[in-house]
């Protein structure tokens, strides 16, 4: 993980491999950000006219590289593009600093340090930052032999993430500035561990190692931990779990972790869909549609970092992690379209498809989850291809039991930079999910399918708790190219929204 350090130093004398600037799009051509001015002028103030030459027009996204002016100890400049120059005296906003600080901390793989003289007016500019450079940085390349070992490592030939990197224009003595630098690094940390169990692929994140890794973790950070293995889930009456992992010879578990604080006025829960392989089971899905299911534990994952970040972070909250950890697969012993399992709250449910699985692990860890009785419970899922339809791949769905909560939570997403938009969950598709034989059936009307599933979660929240559901099929996994702070593959969606939540119920400002 590059390692962030606060800097009051000059840039020209600094001993790096980059300083990093960032230039906007200016009415009249790009513009160089504020914290860039002594780069500019090294440059005799000519460096929005050789960006500009060089064909740089300060859009989000855009790095730019160029020789650092004569006398610096730095090479090389990076000029990233911050967007649109924003209003006078108004900031360049979190999100853009984030965006520009991941491109460029991305371009930056294989060198050892860094400065960053991108703009900053507070700490949440600090904060930023701090998570756009270590989201960035991010690489998962633990399965290729071309890894180096560690930075600088010549003899292989992949490229190390960059090692250090240095933010200027942030005071190293501010009390505020100190703390947002901690606690970016805490959320970027725990996040890019979501990445990588994401990532991991599924001949190795089966449950139970999931859940080992779970156990490790919750030494570490003192967390309680309690794993239901198949015995005790059989014990419990677990059977939405138990029918999901039914068919895998990797049986399901379901991993509580508790973080406690002896100052918590409020218990939030978090439930999380921890699939770590969806064929589809006996409804199996067509090749195309299963190379990236290992994905499909990206809500247990991105659970399992917002607990343990608000651990490190001491909030003061109880979070209540529940990650329901199963392997959907398809074998003589799994369960057939029309078996009817008997869920843990005691509902019964007639599986139509296997492929609609999550909902029934979900359904289980919900009941569980209510059985606290927490203040509020969010719950975090891959849930449907649906939702991926109606949002596209970058943004997540948020459907609740109660309005006022549903925004309270689009806000939280908003404020930390996490694309999502709020879905009803209109009553008239319950009835599609009648069933002549159970309760309730796992699948109802195609149409609206994201909806539906929120519909069926809903029949398992505990009466009188504020819920909501986050639908991350869409954001979870990135297929395309990096962009931004976002990697290709796991991208950790929602576990900053989560830790935001965290932070709003114990200040006592949300449930
Ligand atoms: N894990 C999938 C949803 C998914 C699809 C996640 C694409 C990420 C990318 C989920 O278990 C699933 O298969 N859902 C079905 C439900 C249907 C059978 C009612 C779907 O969306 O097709
Ligand atoms: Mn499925
Ligand atoms: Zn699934």
């Amino acid at each position: 993980m590059t390692a962030l350090t606060l800097s009051t130093a000059a840039a020209p004398g600094l001993r790096a491999d980059a300083i990093v600037v960032g230039v906007a799009k200016g009415a009249n051509g790009p513009v160089v950000a504020p914290g860039a001015e002594a780069v500019d002028k090294a440059y005799g103030g000519s460096l929005a006219g050789v960006l500009e030459t060089l064909g740089a027009a300060g859009a989000e996204g855009e790095v730019t590289k160029l020789p650092a002016p004569a006398g610096f100890k730095a090479p090389l400049v990076v000029a990233v593009g911050l967007g649109a120059e924003p209003e006078k005296d108004s900031g360049y906003g979190a999100e853009a600093l984030r965006k520009a600080a991941g491109a460029a901390a991305r371009t930056l793989a294989g060198a050892k340090k860094a400065a960053f003289a991108l703009p900053v007016l507070d700490a949440s500019d600090v904060g930023a930052i701090g998570e756009g450079v270590l989201l960035g940085a991010y690489s998962f390349d633990a399965y290729k032999n071309t890894a180096p070992a560690k930075s600088g490592d010549k003899a292989k030939n992949g490229k190390a993430p960059l090692a250090e990197a240095a933010l200027l224009g942030a005071k190293p003595r501010d009390k505020e500035h100190k703390a947002a630098l901690e606690r970016a690094t805490a959320v970027a940390e725990e996040l890019n561990r979501a990445r990588d169990l994401i990532n991991m692929p599924p001949n190795d994140l089966n449950p139970e190692a999931f859940a080992a890794i779970a156990q490790t973790a919750a030494k570490e950070h003192g967390l309680k931990v309690q794993v239901l293995d198949v015995k005790a889930l059989e014990k419990g009456g677990y059977g939405g779990i138990l029918g999901v992992g039914a068919g895998s010879a990797s049986g399901p578990r379901l991993v509580k972790l508790s973080y406690t604080s002896g100052k918590a006025k409020k218990h939030l829960a978090l439930v999380g869909k921890g699939i770590t392989y969806d064929s589809g089971g006996i409804s199996l899905k067509p090749a195309g549609h299963n190379e990236t299911m290992k994905c499909d534990m990206s809500g247990a994952a991105a659970v399992f970092a917002a607990v343990v970040a608000a651990a490190r972070l001491g909030l003061e909250v109880n979070v209540t992690g529940w990650l329901a950890l199963a392997e959907n697969m398809p074998s003589g012993s799994a369960t057939r379209p029309g078996d009817v399992l008997r869920m843990y709250s005691g509902k019964t449910v007639e599986v139509l498809n296997t492929d609609a699985e999550g909902r029934l692990v979900l359904a289980d860890a919900l009941w569980a989850a209510s059985e606290e009785k927490p203040d509020a419970i969010v719950d975090v899922a891959t849930l449907t291809g649906a939702m991926m339809l109606a949002l596209g791949s970058r943004t997540f769905g948020i459907m609740a039991n109660d309005d006022a909560f549903r925004t309270a939570v689009h806000e939280a997403a908003e404020e930390v930079g996490e694309p999502a938009w709020p879905m009803p969950l209109p009553e008239h598709l319950r009835k599609g999910m009648d069933s002549p034989t159970a309760d309730i059936a796992n699948m109802g009307e195609r149409m609206g399918g994201g909806l539906v599933a929120g519909l069926f979660l809903k029949e398992f929240v505990g009466e009188g708790i504020a819920w909501a559901h986050l639908d991350i099929a869409g954001p979870a996994y990135n297929e395309g190219g990096p962009f931004g702070y976002t990697p290709k593959g796991g991208t950790g969606t929602a576990v900053r929204t989560l830790v935001r939540l965290a932070e709003l119920t114990a200040a006592g400002d949300l449930g």
